[in-house]
């Protein structure tokens, strides 16, 4: 295999997975990696291992680089499976290596492996020296689990952050250049469905980084390519998503029984798109949630509708709110309509859902009974050209 090297003595012994298309709770259609890197000075460090499954394929990489058993160091950045799956393999091989990590990262690992190692465990500021190379360490809590932490190659200025600033790209290229834009797209989605939750918690990252006076040259991030040209970029789109930046543009999410609230929503998007604003239509059954997901990190507003069943809402639509509700989208417009037999309800639990997903909500909404008249029909054209009017002025 050809060697990807980073910098003098820094490579890329990851893996690529082409074929997973499921990840936790996100879909994964362009696949992913699972990088790992080997720093080679007087001292050997591995940072970072992959995917249980794909413990050859790394370990093919080390090998044409150096002998296993010569690693000194297992860097551990984040102990998910993802990232740590593989670790009871390389230990088999890399027999005298130490792991480093944090304490909850030491808990964890050795709550999902049966392994018996040295571990060193180290917080924000801690060093270690390799030989001519120096690496800090730079704790990283709940971005995005509560081990996580950052490495730092000081004389390269590499920064090594695990799962903050990745993408889901299955690709045979390694870094961000070289794939065009698409990466700016992967990097959105993986923010919105993964790291948008902490995004508090990346904006005081990303100062606190800057406070430290750490110059950052490259970003090598555990999945997907490296920020080789323009690091600055996803740092400051991120710095972006996490302040709610966004466009005007307006989704309609929405599952449908009888057709009435399919009427409405496609009544909606006529008065929203009479006013000229972006909007983008959804039916829950027939969409790809994580797809959703990505767009509401751009949008400015949502309209979620939904039929009343039993008193509430219909159940995908109960099960979207509460997946977006977790994921804390910040400073959002939402509103809710939908239709109903003999009493309404539905409506009323969107709302109230929105508000606590952080929503700033236009209430009442809209609730018709059975299938919209004219007159309706008009109601949903004017709730749209509402919305719309409001993203412009917000
Ligand atoms: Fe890529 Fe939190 O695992």
């Amino acid at each position: 295999m050809n060697e990807i090297k980073l910098a003098e003595g820094v490579y890329w012994v990851g893996a690529i997975d082409w074929n997973i298309r499921f990840c936790g709770s996100y879909s994964t259609p362009r696949g992913t990696t699972y990088n790992a890197y080997l720093i080679i000075d007087e001292k050997v460090a591995l940072v970072d291992v992959v995917k249980h499954g794909f413990s050859d394929e790394m370990l093919t990489r080390i090998k044409d680089i150096i002998d296993p058993k010569k690693i000194d160091y297992v860097i551990s950045n984040h102990a998910e499976m993802d990232h740590s799956g593989s670790l009871p393999d390389v230990m088999k091989e890399a027999t005298k290596a130490r792991v480093i990590a944090t304490e909850k990262g030491k808990e964890g690992l050795l709550k999902h492996h049966k392994i018996s190692c040295d571990f060193i465990t180290v917080k924000t500021g801690d060093e270690l020296n390799l030989g001519k190379k120096n690496l800090l360490f730079i704790s990283a809590p709940m971005l995005h689990w509560p081990d996580s932490m950052f490495t730092y190659i000081k004389e390269d200025r590499i920064l090594l952050p695990n799962d903050a600033f990745g993408q889901h790209i299955a690709t045979p290229q390694r870094f961000e250049d070289e794939v065009g834009d698409m990466v700016m797209n992967a990097a959105a989605r993986y923010y919105a469905t993964i790291v948008m939750p902490y995004a508090p918690l990346v904006l005081k990252k990303i100062q606190e980084i800057k406070d430290m006076g750490i110059m950052i040259e490259m970003i090598a991030p555990a999945h997907g390519t490296i920020w080789r040209k323009s690091p600055e970029r996803i740092i400051q789109a991120y710095a972006d998503w996490a302040e709610g930046k966004a466009k005007d543009k307006v989704l309609i999410i929405y599952d449908t029984m009888w057709e009435s609230t399919d009427k409405m929503a496609k009544e909606i998007l006529n008065g929203i798109s009479s006013e000229g604003v972006e909007v983008r239509l959804f039916h829950l059954r027939k969409s790809d949630w994580s797809d959703i997901i990505e767009e509401v990190l751009d949008a400015k507003a949502i309209l979620v509708g939904s039929p009343t069943l039993n008193n509430g809402m219909f159940p995908t639509v109960a099960g979207f709110l509460s997946f977006l509700k977790g994921l804390r989208p910040k400073g959002k417009i939402g509103a809710a309509f939908g239709s109903y037999g003999w009493g309404g309800g539905a409506v009323r639990a969107i709302n109230e859902e929105l508000k606590k997903a952080g929503f700033d909500v236009i209430e009442p909404g809209l609730e018709i009974k059975y299938v919209p008249n004219d007159n309706e029909i008009r109601e949903c054209f004017e709730l749209g050209k509402k919305v719309a009017r409001k993203v412009k002025g917000h």
